[in-house]
């Protein structure tokens, strides 16, 4: 991906920020979010093609609202500014906001004028409003080019000063034409070629990796989840064998799991992959233990332990590896020097283990950048879109004590249980899906003899984000071939439940 065309997304505090850039993206072109509080200059130096003002909470008129320098109207680079964004911009432009009786939210019918903002868009269309303030004069200059029924000054332009301004949201995807209007912004507005692609960032990172770590060496905690993976590949092409990675075997992963991930990086020859079969120290760690935050205690704490013990047997390694990606750097707080972030997996890094560097290659893509780039560095389709798996792994998927007899049980479910929701090529997929062992034993009969055994528990959800989830209705006919072949091939189990409650009120885990 060619850097030299970056669109900005100046941070105001709205929800959509990141789908903003996301939508940027998109159309292959770079974009970065960046703190509202990020000075004019430093925004001068970044060659900038475009900057687009964000929504936000707040109100405009009031004193610590979050603003910009008027400067920024003097850089020459076209500004898009969205709902508190355009807000900001009629504020500062000598425009006025005011505050509506009745806020307008959800969806509304937008009437275009004829603009270059609104290029294309000739009829009325639907767009996502979430909005109390408005802006009920225009700057002196810019032109109406949009209203709806209750807001008089929907959006607005001023071609010379190549400033553009939307009230409503074109980066949620109930604005229909919301893709349309930042084409014309990137395209007609900011000039930009649309030449940020897969391929030419990994040229470009392999590039810079070499140049950062020289002859040196990089480890790196290797989970086998996406994020992990692919900055372990992308890192071996760049540096083949002084990359050295660490998979602790905590005993809690799913069925050959161990054994799949190993597979996985056979065919990146240079990957020193070392796998920690610590499965003993974790069970004898866990013994006795049920309370689940005790649990996942001792399984962060058992990891360090293992991982700072490999560490040391490797003798000098000079760089830390992170598969870190851009929502965690924007979560941790934008424009801040962004620290180690306490990994899930990793649960905090050892505070003894010295290096003179962190490698983040991935801290500037989003999950389906990082997917795509795991698809051309020729990762298998499977790996690149696997469901999440928590750290501590099956360790919060079994309630109760954890014993390696339970693991054994569970893993053999959860994979007929996975076996057959992959087999059932469902038209919707639940983002994700497993088995729990309840800790709960009851009579059952099986043959002619009686069985007291665990019920199992079927969890399947659909999310986008995973901070809520709803139940995903899995045909009946399916939980019941799923119940028969749980109960006849898994020595065990006697009894299968399925779990119907959210999240909230539930979490998509059940510990
Ligand atoms: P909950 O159970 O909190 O889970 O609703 C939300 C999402 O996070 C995953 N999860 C974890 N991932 N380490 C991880 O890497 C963890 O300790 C952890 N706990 C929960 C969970 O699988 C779901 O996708």
């Amino acid at each position: 991906m060619k850097q030299n065309e970056c669109i900005a997304v100046i941070d105001f505090g709205g929800q959509y920020n990141q789908l903003i850039a996301r939508r940027i993206r998109n159309l292959n072109v770079y974009s970065v979010v960046i703190s509202h509080d990020i000075s004019v200059e430093q925004l001068k130096k970044m060659n900038l093609k475009g900057i687009i003002f964000t929504g936000g909470p707040n109100s405009v008129y009031l004193k610590n609202s979050p603003t910009i320098s008027k400067d920024i109207f003097e850089l020459n680079i076209p500004i898009l500014g969205i709902c508190y964004g355009c807000q900001l911009i009629a504020h500062l432009l000598n425009g006025k906001v005011s505050t509506a009786k009745v806020s307008e939210y959800g969806n509304t019918t937008l009437i275009p004028y004829q603009s270059k903002l609104l290029k294309g868009i000739k009829t009325k269309t639907n767009v996502f409003m979430s909005h109390t303030d408005y802006v009920s004069k225009l700057p002196t200059g810019f032109k109406l080019i949009a209203k709806t029924k209750d807001c008089p000054i929907a959006a607005f332009e001023n071609i010379k000063k190549n400033i553009y301004t939307v009230q409503f949201h074109p980066e949620v995807q109930h604005t229909v034409k919301g893709q349309n209007i930042f084409k014309n912004f990137v395209f007609d507005i900011c000039h930009c070629q649309g030449n940020w692609q897969m391929k030419s960032f990994i040229n470009s990172q392999v590039k810079e990796l070499r140049n950062k770590i020289g002859n040196k060496k990089v480890l790196l905690a290797l989970s086998g989840g996406v994020d992990s993976s692919v900055c372990a590949v992308l890192l071996s092409k760049a540096i083949k064998r002084n990359l050295i990675c660490v998979l602790v075997d905590h005993g809690l992963m799913r069925y050959n799991e161990i054994n799949e991930i190993k597979n996985t990086f056979k065919k990146y020859k240079s990957l020193n992959l070392k796998i920690v079969d610590a499965s003993k120290t974790f069970y004898s760690a866990l013994k006795g233990i049920s309370d689940p935050e005790q649990k996942r205690k001792i399984i962060g704490h058992q990891f360090i332990e293992v991982f700072a013990k490999e560490a040391k047997k490797l003798g000098k390694i000079d760089f830390l590896a992170q598969g870190t990606i851009y929502p965690d750097v924007i979560e941790s707080g934008l424009g801040k020097s962004a620290t180690i972030k306490s990994h899930h997996n990793v649960g905090g890094l050892p505070k003894n283990l010295k290096f003179s560097g962190l490698i983040e290659p991935l801290r500037n893509l989003f999950k389906d950048e990082v997917r795509k780039l795991g698809m051309e560095l020729g990762l298998n389709k499977s790996e690149v879109y696997r469901q999440p798996f928590p750290g501590p792994g099956l360790g919060v998927r079994i309630i109760g004590e954890v014993t390696p007899e339970k693991v054994k049980i569970v893993q053999l479910a959860d994979y007929i249980l996975r076996d057959e929701i992959i087999k059932a090529k469902l038209k919707f997929n639940p983002n994700q899906y497993f088995i729990a062992l309840s800790n709960m034993c009851s009579v059952g009969v099986m043959g002619d003899g009686r069985t007291y055994e665990y019920a199992a528990i079927i969890r399947a959800v659909s999310t986008d984000d995973f901070m809520t989830a709803k139940i995903c209705e899995l045909p009946y006919s399916l939980l019941s071939k799923i119940t028969t072949r749980i109960i006849n091939e898994v020595k065990g189990i006697n009894r299968v439940l399925y779990d119907l409650t959210s999240k909230p009120p539930g979490t998509i885990e059940l510990e």
